[in-house]
């Protein structure tokens, strides 16, 4: 907890307006949208410069306490948490696009930006910022850099850490380091920036990026198919993608569907049923791609990987599709879902997701499963709904429990824990299951480095 003199010499630093203290802050800011921890933090910083941050660490190392970097909070993996009487710093005021560089086609922005108004400044600039995901309303660069977020187009465009040019961040050493200078090629040695990006707020806190903007594509059109199995998914991605660079490659069950239409009033796509839906995505930019889209259609569904069809005619009608996958999130986190967020290499999906079944139909046979991710890129997002009599408590240790089984699956395939959520608080018991004991004692030794106090979110990523 943070003493009086402390709070003072916070207070000092911030302003009057940039500490607030009173309960409802402290609640608002001191969780994500994991919701299975309660918050505790002492204070809510909100620094308007790179100098107040640095004065923020410089505080916590003399007067040893510990801070939470806080960005949008959206969040699964309780990385954004304060459950422990933390300061957290949201960047949230430190939200100004700087510069704009038509030539480089890079924007700098500090890290409290709202990522959908980058995407917006760049589709105003006729240029285009392509991490998306549903919480882009919400999310902000710094938190999008430090998670490395993903989302819905990382099969055409990468992830968070392909767009960044460059980085200032402050260290939990309380030094200022700007990394890479928005230059495309730097072949300087270690590159810095990759540390940061990815690292959860523990080495240190961003606080200005420069990204890459890229030409908008044109015409994006949506597919949604049925697919009557699993094995048939990642054959219906190949044969797409033989002639078709897609920007999507989404999958979701029928029963993310059901509560589309139940909860959220969407419609179905078709009538036809099927067990598993894909989406797709791709540039309609001339007559060739549509009918190379339209014939490997056609070859699915004679060879009975495909049961049926729609494709977009408008980008209304291609937002609508798109909802379809973007709101299962939503439409499902009133259950209590239990969230698995695991990837494999692409070429090991099939099998994977053949084994995962095998474990939930023995182990989730009471529960409800749904079944959504970006498989294009190898990942899964299993859910589990909690049944509306059992305690939470109860739901959560039986869930982690099978988690010994899907996690010890994952290990085998050289697959990942967590493909894009982070590690955070859920996941960081489960990090040996992705990462050797050697990477994760040089893991601990770079935190040291940068952080020697352990003052920046101690206990999310490593324990
Ligand atoms: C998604 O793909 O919808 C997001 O990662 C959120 C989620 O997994 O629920
Ligand atoms: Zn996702």
């Amino acid at each position: 907890m943070l003493n009086p003199e402390t709070l003072s010499q916070l207070q000092n630093i911030l302003g009057a307006q940039g500490l607030l203290t009173d309960p409802a802050s402290l609640e608002t800011y001191g969780c994500d949208w994991t919701k299975t921890y309660e918050p505790a933090p002492s204070a809510i910083a909100f620094p308007k410069t790179t100098a107040q941050v640095q004065a923020l660490i410089q505080v916590a190392n003399q007067a040893q306490f510990n801070i939470v970097p806080s960005g949008g909070r959206t969040g699964l993996s309780g990385g954004a948490v304060a459950a422990q009487g933390e300061l957290v710093v949201s960047l949230e005021r430190m939200n100004k696009i700087l510069e704009f560089n038509t030539q480089d086609r890079s924007v700098t922005c500090e890290a409290g930006v709202i990522t959908a108004q980058i995407q917006q400044f760049a589709a105003e600039h006729d240029l285009f910022y392509p991490v998306d995901f549903a919480s882009a309303g919400s999310s902000q660069i710094g938190g999008n850099i430090a998670t490395n977020a993903g989302g819905i187009k990382v099969i055409r465009y990468g992830l968070t850490r392909q767009q960044v040019l460059g980085l200032e961040v402050v260290t939990g050493k309380g030094e200022i380091l700007k990394l890479n200078n928005g230059l495309v090629k730097n072949a300087t040695g270690y590159d810095l920036r990759h540390l940061f990006i990815g690292s959860e707020g523990t080495l240190g806190i961003i606080t200005q990026a420069t990204l890459q903007l890229i030409r908008p594509p044109q015409n994006l059109t949506v597919l949604v198919l049925g697919v009557p199995e699993f094995g048939a998914l990642m054959q219906v991605l190949m044969r797409f993608q033989a002639d078709l660079d897609l920007s999507a490659f989404e999958f979701f069950s029928d029963r993310a569907l059901h509560y589309l239409v139940q909860d959220k009033g969407l419609a179905k796509p078709f009538d036809t049923p099927a067990p598993y839906y894909a989406l797709l995505e791709f540039e309609n930019d001339s007559a060739g791609r549509e009918q190379a889209a339209l014939q490997a259609f056609q070859d699915c569904l004679e060879q009975g990987r495909v049961l049926d069809g729609v494709m977009s005619r408008s980008q209304t009608q291609a937002k609508a599709l798109w909802r379809l996958r973007e709101m299962i999130s939503e439409t499902i986190s009133v259950y209590t879902p239990y969230k698995n967020d695991l990837s494999v290499r692409v070429s090991q999906v099939a099998a994977f997701l053949q084994a995962v079944d095998q474990i939930v139909a023995e182990r989730y046979r009471a529960f409800e499963v749904i079944w959504y991710g970006h498989i294009g890129d190898g990942n899964l997002h299993l859910n589990i709904l909690k049944p509306a009599t059992m305690e939470k408590a109860e739901f959560f240790e039986h869930c982690a429990a099978v988690n010994e089984q899907v996690f010890a699956l994952t290990q085998s395939l050289g697959g990942s824990i967590s493909a894009e959520h982070g590690v955070g608080l859920l996941k960081r018991d489960y990090l040996s299951y992705s990462r050797s004991p050697e990477e994760i004692t040089y893991m601990r030794a770079i935190k040291a480095l940068f952080d020697p106090n352990q003052i920046l979110n101690p206990g999310k990523l490593l324990s």
